[in-house]
């Protein structure tokens, strides 16, 4: 039977709630998203040429740690290699890889121990498609097979299970079941099988905590502990190809601060605080974690504006993580505007919407003993409407101004 996550992994994982993706690399250089080399049809020879240009001379790998933990964000998830091919980490199976950049340094390897010093756990994306691989895109032309790659990703995953300790995530993506090929992106086409159970069986092996998700938009597998969702929250699909059926695992959510996941130069649709604060309660709610993704500079930096936002996210969490940390989907019916969270028999009722000054409860199997505000320990007024019903007065002067968060005894 495949393995999966320990269980003592999955709770601290779902306890987390929020974490950091980070989509970096030498895409980054030309500030066009993580897509550029297939959008622009860059030619191998040509992209390959800014590997000699990657130098981001600002990278503080204490500063992304750093602004993470000041977010609230308990785990960083970083694209060890995106679909260019391009490794961040000293891989010893690729010389395509940051260490023979000018930058020559391990920025992976800096990652994981400033997470070890924050508590911050650590994770990896890895792409399964590789648009530079020779044994991926170029076989015909280099005698190359299928199994060559086979053997490049199944050994950079163990690379990567063994040399920055423990991990959280492994969060590949690059296989999409239901993508239509077309003579234009033809070269996605993988040769073969992944050989997903041995994959995923290594990886519950040498990590026995970290949790597998596969970007695939599709039933989970098994060896897969999560449902994932891209751009969308459950239930929604904006972005087209998210699968509106739940399969009853844990779920992730991904989503960019603004709209892209590679650092996009012209990029200004950040998200508000409020947004992002609500996407937060949101995931929560469904029994989801956000897995907010920011886009460093070519310099190293995450973009302040970025880093401004998040530190205000974790100025709410500080206020009114209790309802958020720890948290399972709610179970009561949530009133207009708002959602809810439990942990064990408490309910937190996160107040989104300001549209008037009761919330008004029902559905609640026990009478409510008492209601206070999270962030102030404020008691609230109520009133019984029936019996099961009971509507709390909110002090206009006590509402937060990004969700109010109430919880329930
Ligand atoms: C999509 C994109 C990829 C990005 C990922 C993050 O799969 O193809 O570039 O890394 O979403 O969710």
């Amino acid at each position: 039977m495949t393995r999966q996550v320990s269980p003592q992994g999955l709770s601290w994982f779902q306890d987390a709630r929020f974490g950091m993706f980070v989509h970096w690399g030498l895409y980054s250089i030309l500030g066009k998203q993580e897509w550029v080399m297939h959008t622009d049809r860059i030619p191998v020879p040509e992209y390959e040429k800014l590997a000699l240009q990657f130098n981001p001379t600002k990278f503080d790998a204490d500063a992304w740690v750093r602004t993470a933990a000041d977010a609230g964000q308990k785990y960083i998830v970083v694209t060890s290699r995106h679909h260019d091919g391009f490794s961040m980490y000293d891989t010893a199976l690729s010389e395509y890889k940051v260490t023979n950049s000018p930058f020559r340094r391990d920025p992976i390897a800096e990652l994981a121990k400033a997470c070890s010093q924050h508590g911050v756990k650590l994770g990896f994306y890895v792409s399964l498609l590789d648009w530079h691989h020779p044994a991926y895109r170029f076989r015909a032309e280099s005698g190359l097979a299928w199994a060559d790659y086979l053997g490049f990703l199944h050994g950079q995953v163990h690379e990567l299970c063994t040399q920055y300790g423990e991990l959280a995530v492994l969060w590949f993506d690059g296989d999409w079941p239901h993508a239509a090929l077309n003579e234009d992106n033809a070269y996605f086409l993988a040769g073969g099988s992944f050989e997903y159970p041995a994959l995923y069986d290594k990886i519950h092996e040498l990590q026995p905590h970290a949790v597998v998700e596969n970007n695939r938009h599709a039933e989970p597998l098994p060896g897969e502990d999560l449902q994932g969702f891209e751009q969308d929250l459950p239930g929604e699909n904006t972005a087209g190809f998210n699968t509106t059926t739940l399969y009853g695992l844990p779920i992730q959510i991904c989503m960019t601060l603004n709209d892209h996941w590679g650092w996009s130069r012209h990029d200004r649709n950040t998200k508000s605080v409020q947004r992002l604060v609500h996407l937060l309660a949101k995931s929560a709610s469904v029994g989801g974690n956000l897995l907010l993704n920011v886009g460093p500079t070519p310099e190293g930096e995450i973009p302040t504006l970025h880093q401004e936002r998040l530190r205000e996210v974790g100025r709410w969490l500080a206020r009114n993580g209790a309802g958020i940390y720890g948290s399972r989907a709610g179970t009561l019916p949530p009133p207009r505007g708002c959602v809810c969270t439990r942990r064990g028999d408490r309910h937190f009722v996160h107040v989104l919407d300001n549209i008037s000054d009761c919330v008004q409860l029902s559905g609640m199997s026990e009478p409510l003993q008492q209601a206070r505000l999270v962030a102030s320990n404020t008691l609230l007024e109520r009133e019984s409407l029936s019996p099961d019903g009971v509507s709390l007065y909110l002090p206009p002067d006590r509402r937060d101004p990004y969700a109010t968060v109430i919880e329930l005894m």
